[in-house]
């Protein structure tokens, strides 16, 4: 999603330097172009020389060099995003009271783009009255001030006033870039495993790890939706605070959910595995070894998707379909039989989809008998191309 975004990063003095070399890497592998500069400060906590080989472009600290005097005002106008991170207490005083001894100050101060600080000092420092004053002085400008972490920090001592690890601020930058496509809508989506219990400490599952439906919840989201994530035992969920998450276990456990939170939403996007099966009865002690066979009596779980698509009024239905033979046909039938309005089938054939890989590659059925071939890519991207689908059909359906 920052494929192509211009982000500039503005380095302080602070021990809190060091995690600004894997963010550069992080912003660089999702596309970004980065350019950075430092305060004199900064430098005795990390080389302008590995941020400038990470970020490939010259790192700029001095006011006063020649050929960066005149470009100060073109930096900021050049970026989407001026990241200053991480902000130290000095520098925070100055941004609040317009001072501009030096290049980071005075490309901060005649900066157009979007501003978004990532605050790091000492327990004592954050807390004091003048760093509150300040911190709301930032805000009021219109930037974005992070919060800090909790843990060990510099001094030796632990508590409020570590920066955020670069993953977060990753995130954050995200957030701040959300579009709003799909502002208004709300958008349910089931994910993962689901867990049958057959005596206290054994269960039948399956190898859904979460990683389509997190990534679907993610796309969703960066677009401007609301979304409500219901998820059976998973490793993969969204990192967005605000989306809502449900957790679950069984199957009858996230039909509940799905049934209750489907009417407030406007589209639903069922990608979860749900067990076709669950013991007819749960043992209540655990289950001894005793005869050569052991015979298991199942019974039909409820299927979610074919009781959303019964209860569903004006809402865009989008269901999955796994398969490992007459992929087409069967997907086909899924979507006729559960009353969807689109199909995403996965084969277990392909090289690189299913289970537990960063890669799948889908083709999207709908009513009218068109099919869209996604071709093998990142779960990320495919949850993009799912989504150009579903915003077509919305458009289609007004
Ligand atoms: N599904 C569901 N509730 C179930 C079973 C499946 O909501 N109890 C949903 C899945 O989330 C998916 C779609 O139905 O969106 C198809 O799931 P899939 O496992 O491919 O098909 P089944 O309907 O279970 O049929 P089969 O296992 O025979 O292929």
């Amino acid at each position: 999603m920052l494929q192509g975004k211009k982000i500039l990063i503005g380095v302080t003095g602070s021990i809190a330097a060091y995690k600004i070399i894997s963010l550069t890497r992080l912003l660089i592998k999702e596309g970004a172009e980065v350019k950075i500069v430092m305060t004199k400060a900064a430098t005795k906590f990390v080389s302008p020389l590995v941020l400038s080989t990470l970020s490939k472009n010259k790192v700029l600290i001095n006011l006063f060099e020649k050929d960066v005097w005149a470009n100060h005002v073109m930096l900021g106008r050049w970026a989407d995003l001026m990241l200053i991170a991480p902000l130290s207490c000095n520098t925070l005083a100055k941004m609040a009271n317009g001072q501009c001894d030096n290049l980071l100050l005075s490309v901060y101060l005649s900066a157009t783009c979007k501003v978004m600080c990532a605050p790091a000092m000492d327990e004592d420092m954050w807390h004091h009255a003048a760093t509150r004053k300040n911190i709301e002085a930032l805000t009021g400008y219109g930037n974005i001030v992070l919060g800090v972490d909790s843990g060990e920090l510099a001094s030796g001592l632990s508590g409020e006033g570590r920066m955020l690890e670069p993953e977060n601020i990753l995130l954050e930058i995200k957030n701040s870039f959300r579009t709003n496509e799909l502002t208004g809508e709300t958008v349910l989506i089931t994910s993962g495993s689901t867990h049958e219990a057959i005596d206290p400490v054994r269960f039948i599952a399956n190898h859904s790890t979460g990683k389509m439906g997190t990534a679907l919840a993610e796309a969703f989201y960066l677009r401007g939706a609301d979304v409500i994530f219901i998820s059976g035992p998973a490793q993969h969920f969204p990192a967005y605070k605000n989306i809502e998450i449900i957790k679950v276990t069984s199957a009858e456990d996230m039909f509940i959910q799905a049934v209750q939170q489907f009417p407030n939403c406007s589209i639903a996007v069922l990608s979860a595995a749900v067990a076709d099966y669950t013991p007819v009865e749960t043992a209540s002690q655990k289950i001894k070894k005793k005869e050569e066979q052991f015979t298991l009596s199942l019974k039909k779980t409820k299927d979610i998707l074919k009781e959303l698509g019964s209860l569903k009024s004006n809402q865009l239905l989008v269901g999955f379909a796994l398969e490992t033979n007459n992929e087409l046909d069967n997907a086909r039938k899924k979507l006729a039989d559960k009353n969807a309005d689109l199909i995403v089938l996965n084969s277990m054939n392909e090289q690189g989809a299913g289970f537990g890989f960063d890669t799948n590659k889908v083709t999207v059925l709908d009513k009218n008998g068109n099919q869209y071939e996604s071709g093998l890519m990142s779960k990320q991207d495919v949850a993009d191309y799912i989504l150009e689908i579903v915003e077509e059909k919305l458009k289609q359906n007004a």
